[in-house]
C-alpha cells in the first residue's frame, strides 16, 4: 500500500484529537448527522447504495444526560405529584424584562410564580434579579420547582464578540467553541442557564436582516459551526454551573422567507428542505442541544409552530430529540393570524399537539390548556410528555440542586483573557475584499505604512460604539467598545501620525452638510479610511429586512466624493449583510468587510489595516452586484441553459439570448462565497485524488457502522505561500455530482482547513470523501449513492479552478 493511502486524516469538523472520550462520543453522534446530510442523490436501481441513517441515529439519545434513567426517574416522581395547573405552569414562559417582540403583558409574575404558574422567564438578567424570582419559585411555589431563565445571548453576554455572520467568516470551529464557552460563563454568572442560540437558519437572501445572526448560506459550514456553538455553550455536562442549555433555532427553514421579508412564508420542496436547510438543525440536535425553538414562518402551508411534520415526525421520530421545544415569541398566538386557528384554544391545542412544549409569551397555554385537557381535546399524555421534556432540561442543568446564582461583584468586568479572545475573534473575521494599487503608488494600498504622516478617518461608523456591538448586543456596554477612531488615536498617541476625523454624514441622512469638512480632511491626509455601513440596531437583525442593498442615506455620495480625490482610500464596511457595492468594487482601491466586530472592533481593524495581522476571513455569503440577484448563493442547481460560455457583460444578442441570464447584469456575484484576500498569495498545485474509480459494491461493503464510514476517496493538494509575508489560508474543497438521478448543485463545499504558511512554505493537505460527502437524498427521501461521476475542485474560494474527477461504477 502506498504511503498516500496510509495517511489518516481527521476531518476538520471533528473535535481535536486530544478530545476527551465524551467529546468523541458527541463527535460520533454528530458524524452520523453529518453523514446523513453531506452526501446526496437518488435511487432506483438495485445497485444504489441506500442507507437510511435516521434509523440508526434513532437508536441513540440526542443527549445522554436528558435520557439518563436516574434523571428521568426524578422527573416521573415529580410529574406524578403535580396538579394539572402546576403542569401547565411548567409550559409557560414570559418576558420579565424588555420586550423582544411586538407585545408584552401586565401580569403579576410574583404572584403567579408563587402559585406555580410560570416555568420560565426570559429577558431578566443578573444574579440579583434572577435570584429574586427564583426564591419565589423555590421557596414559595407549592412544589418548589425552579425557574429556568432564558436570554438572547447570541454573540456574547458582556464580552461582545463579532456577530455570528462575521464569526462564520473565520471558518474556525475552535474559535467559535471558545466564544460560546465564554458567553456561557458570563450568562450563567448572570443567572441565565439557557441561551436562545445558535441561530442555524441557512440564509441566502441578503435582504433578510437576520442573515447577520447565522453562519451564512452553506449547510456544510453551517452544520460544523452549529456543533461548535453547542459544544461551547453546553460543554460535556449541563449541570456544570457555567454550562448553559443551547437552543437551536428557528426550526425550520426560517431563513428562506419569501422575498427576504421578515416573518414571511416559506415554501420549498422536501428535497431542498432536507438537503439544504435541515442539516444544521439536525447536527445541532445530534450534538446534544437541549432545546429547539420553533420558527414564526409557515413551511409549505403549515406554520412551523404547529407543524407536526417538522416538530414530531422529523425532530422526535427521525432525530430522536430528547430536549424541549419552545415556541418563538408569541408564535402560538400568531397561529390565529396565520388563519389556522379560529381562537386561542385552537392555537394552543395545535401547537402542543404538533410538538411545542413551552409557550413563549402567548399566554395561551396558561389560559387554555386546562380546559382543553379536561374536555379531552388535548390528551393528558400529550401534556405530560411536554412537561417531562421541560423538567428534564431543568434537572439536567442541576437547577433543582443549585437554583441560585452567586451574587458577587465584578462578574460583569471583562477580563483581559476575554478581551484577547474578542480581539482574536474580530481579527479572524475581517474579510479583505479588494486591495489594489492606488496610482501613482506601486504597491497595494494595504497594509498602510506604519509611519504614514496623516490619516483622514471619515464616516458615521468610525466612532459609533453601539453599532460595533451588532444586533443582539445582550449586556454589552458601549463603554467597553474600542471604536476605529479610538484605536487609531491610541495607536498614534505619540502624535507622529496625525488623525483627522470627520463624520461626514449620519448613517441615514440626506444632508450633505458634513461633506465639506470630510473632503477637507481627506485632502490634507496621506491616506483616507472611510468607515461606512448600516445601523446595527435598526437595519440588521430581527425585523430589519431591506429592499435595497446599497449604503443607506447619502453614504454612497460621500464615498464617491472622497474617492474622487484620488487618495489611497480604504473603505471599511461595518454592516450585517452583504451589500451591493458595484461602484465601490470598481473605484475604491481597497475594501475591508469588517461586519460588526464586537468590543475590539477598532483594534482588530487597525491591526489589519497596518499589517500587524494578515487578514484571513473568507465570505460565507455571496455578495450581489444588484439586489435583483437575490436570493444569491454559490451552490445553485444547474440549468438546462447555463450561461457560462457567453459574455454576460454584454446585453444579449441573437446568439447569446436563450440562456439562463439577466439582460442587464451578469449572473456572477460581486464577491463569491469562500472569497477573501490576504497580504500574501497562496497557490494551489498538484491536485491528486484516488482512487479515480470506485465500485458501488465496494462502497456498499465498506459502509460499516454509520459512524465509521471509511473514507472512500482521498484528495490531496499542495498549498504554497508565494507572497511576501506569513499568512493563514482557508483551503476549500468543492464537489459536484454529474450523473445522479437528482440534480445536484454546480458546486458544494465538502471540506475546509485553516493553515498557516510562512513565505515560501508549502504544505500538502488532504481531504477525504466518504459516504457522508458523496451521498444525497433521493425522491424517497433516503440518502443514497448511485453510479455516477464526481468532480472536485480545491482552492481558496468557491471559484477554485484546480479540478479532478472520479467515478462510482456499478
Ligand atoms: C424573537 C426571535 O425570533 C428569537 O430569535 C428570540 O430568541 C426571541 N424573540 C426571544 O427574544
Amino acid at each position: 500500500m502506498s504511503k498516500f493511502w496510509r495517511v489518516i486524516h481527521v476531518p476538520v469538523y471533528f473535535p481535536t484529537r486530544k478530545a476527551a472520550p465524551v467529546v468523541v462520543l458527541i463527535a460520533l453522534i454528530l458524524a452520523g448527522a453529518l453523514f446523513q446530510y453531506f452526501p446526496r442523490h437518488t435511487v432506483i436501481s438495485p445497485q444504489t447504495l441506500d442507507q437510511d441513517l435516521s434509523l440508526s441515529v434513532a437508536e441513540k439519545p440526542s443527549n445522554a444526560q436528558l435520557a439518563d434513567k436516574t434523571l428521568n426517574a426524578r422527573v416521573e416522581k415529580l410529574l406524578g405529584s403535580m396538579t394539572l395547573e402546576q403542569k401547565i405552569g411548567q409550559l409557560t414562559q414570559y418576558t420579565a424584562g424588555e420586550w423582544t417582540g411586538p407585545e408584552g403583558n401586565t401580569l403579576d409574575y410574583d404572584a403567579m410564580i408563587e402559585r406555580g404558574e410560570i416555568g420560565s422567564l426570559f429577558n431578566v438578567v443578573g444574579a440579583y434579579s434572577t435570584n429574586r424570582y427564583q426564591h419565589l419559585a423555590v421557596e414559595k411555589s407549592p412544589l418548589h420547582i425552579p425557574l429556568l431563565f432564558g436570554y438572547d445571548v447570541i454573540h456574547g453576554e458582556h464580552t461582545v464578540f463579532p456577530v455570528p455572520l462575521a464569526l462564520s467568516s473565520s471558518f474556525d470551529p475552535d474559535l467559535i467553541r471558545q466564544v460560546a464557552h465564554v458567553a456561557a460563563q458570563e450568562a450563567s454568572a448572570d443567572g441565565i442557564r439557557w441561551v436562545f442560540s445558535p441561530m442555524v437558519d441557512i440564509a441566502r437572501d441578503a435582504r433578510w436582516g437576520r442573515i447577520t445572526e447565522g453562519a451564512g448560506e452553506d449547510p456544510y459550514l453551517g452544520s460544523i459551526l452549529a456543533q461548535a456553538y453547542i459544544e461551547g455553550y453546553q460543554g460535556n455536562d449541563l449541570s456544570q454551573p457555567d454550562a448553559v442549555a443551547a437552543c437551536v433555532k428557528h426550526f425550520a427553514a426560517y431563513g428562506a422567507a419569501n422575498g427576504g421579508r421578515e416573518y414571511n412564508t416559506v415554501d420549498m420542496s422536501e428535497l431542498t428542505l432536507r438537503q439544504d436547510y435541515l442539516p444544521p438543525y439536525h447536527v445541532g440536535v445530534a450534538a446534544g442541544a437541549a432545546t429547539v425553538m420553533s420558527a414564526f414562518n409557515p413551511l409549505n402551508g403549515v406554520p412551523a409552530t404547529a407543524n407536526p411534520f417538522t416538530l414530531t415526525e422529523i425532530l422526535r421520530h427521525e432525530w430522536k430529540f430528547d430536549g424541549m421545544v419552545v415556541s418563538d415569541y408569541g408564535a402560538v398566538r400568531e397561529l390565529m393570524n396565520h388563519g389556522i386557528a379560529s381562537n386561542g384554544s385552537v392555537a394552543a391545542r395545535k401547537a402542543l399537539l404538533a410538538g411545542v412544549d413551552m409557550d413563549m409569551q402567548s399566554d395561551l397555554y396558561r389560559t387554555r390548556l386546562a380546559d382543553l385537557v379536561q374536555t379531552g381535546q388535548v390528551p393528558q399524555a400529550a401534556l405530560d410528555e411536554a412537561v417531562r421534556r421541560v423538567l428534564r432540561v431543568k434537572f439536567a442543568l442541576g437547577l433543582f440542586d443549585h437554583p441560585y446564582t452567586e451574587e458577587k461583584k465584578g462578574t460583569n468586568v471583562i477580563t483581559s483573557e476575554r478581551r484577547e479572545l474578542a480581539l482574536k475573534a474580530a481579527e479572524e473575521t475581517l474579510v479583505l475584499l479588494k486591495n489594489d494599487v492606488a496610482v501613482p503608488d506601486t504597491t497595494p494600498v494595504l497594509p498602510l505604512a506604519k509611519n504614514v504622516p496623516s490619516i483622514a478617518l471619515i464616516g458615521p461608523l468610525a466612532d459609533s460604539p453601539i453599532d460595533m456591538l451588532g444586533s443582539w448586543p445582550a449586556k454589552g456596554r458601549m463603554s467597553d467598545v474600542v471604536t476605529l477612531r479610538a484605536a487609531l488615536q491610541n495607536r498614534f498617541k505619540d502624535g507622529k501620525t496625525k488623525v483627522l476625523y470627520a463624520k461626514g454624514t449620519s448613517i441615514l441622512s440626506d444632508s450633505n452638510a458634513g461633506f465639506a469638512q470630510a473632503i477637507a480632511a481627506a485632502q490634507q491626509a496621506s491616506v483616507v479610511i472611510l468607515a461606512l455601513g448600516e445601523s446595527a440596531a435598526t437595519m440588521t437583525g430581527e425585523s430589519s429586512s431591506r429592499t435595497r442593498l446599497d449604503l443607506p442615506g447619502n453614504q454612497e455620495q460621500l464615498l464617491e466624493a472622497i474617492t474622487a480625490l484620488g487618495k489611497p482610500t480604504v473603505l471599511v464596511l461595518f454592516d450585517g449583510r452583504p451589500l451591493a457595492l458595484k461602484w465601490a468594487a470598481v473605484h475604491v482601491p481597497a475594501i475591508l468587510e469588517a461586519w460588526y466586530p464586537g468590543i475590539e472592533a477598532g483594534t482588530a481593524v487597525t491591526d489589519v489595516l497596518f499589517g500587524d495581522v494578515n487578514p484571513s476571513g473568507k465570505l460565507t455569503v455571496s455578495f450581489p452586484r444588484a439586489v435583483g440577484q437575490e436570493p444569491l448563493f454559490y451552490s445553485q442547481l444547474p440549468t438546462g441553459r447555463p450561461a457560462d460560455q457567453i459574455d454576460l457583460t454584454q446585453p444579449p444578442t441573437s446568439t447569446s439570448k436563450y440562456f439562463s441570464r439577466y439582460i442587464d447584469e451578469t449572473n456572477a456575484p460581486l464577491f463569491p462565497f469562500g472569497f477573501g484576500l490576504s497580504y500574501t498569495r497562496f497557490t494551489y498545485t498538484n491536485l491528486k485524488l484516488g482512487p479515480s474509480s470506485l465500485s458501488l459494491a465496494k462502497l456498499q461493503a465498506d459502509k460499516g457502522g454509520i459512524f465509521a464510514s471509511p473514507p472512500a476517496v482521498h484528495v490531496r493538494v499542495t498549498v504554497k505561500n508565494t507572497g511576501p509575508v506569513p499568512g493563514v489560508e482557508i483551503a476549500q474543497l468543492y464537489l459536484r455530482n454529474t450523473g445522479g438521478s437528482i440534480e445536484e448543485p454546480v458546486r458544494e463545499l465538502k471540506g475546509f482547513q485553516r493553515l498557516s504558511l510562512n513565505p515560501g512554505e508549502s504544505k500538502q493537505i488532504e481531504f477525504t470523501l466518504g459516504f457522508s460527502e458523496l451521498s444525497y437524498y433521493n425522491l424517497d427521501m433516503k440518502r443514497v449513492i448511485e453510479p455516477t461521476q464526481y468532480h472536485v475542485w480545491a482552492g481558496g474560494s468557491s471559484g477554485a479552478a484546480l479540478e479532478a474527477a472520479f467515478e462510482v461504477k456499478p
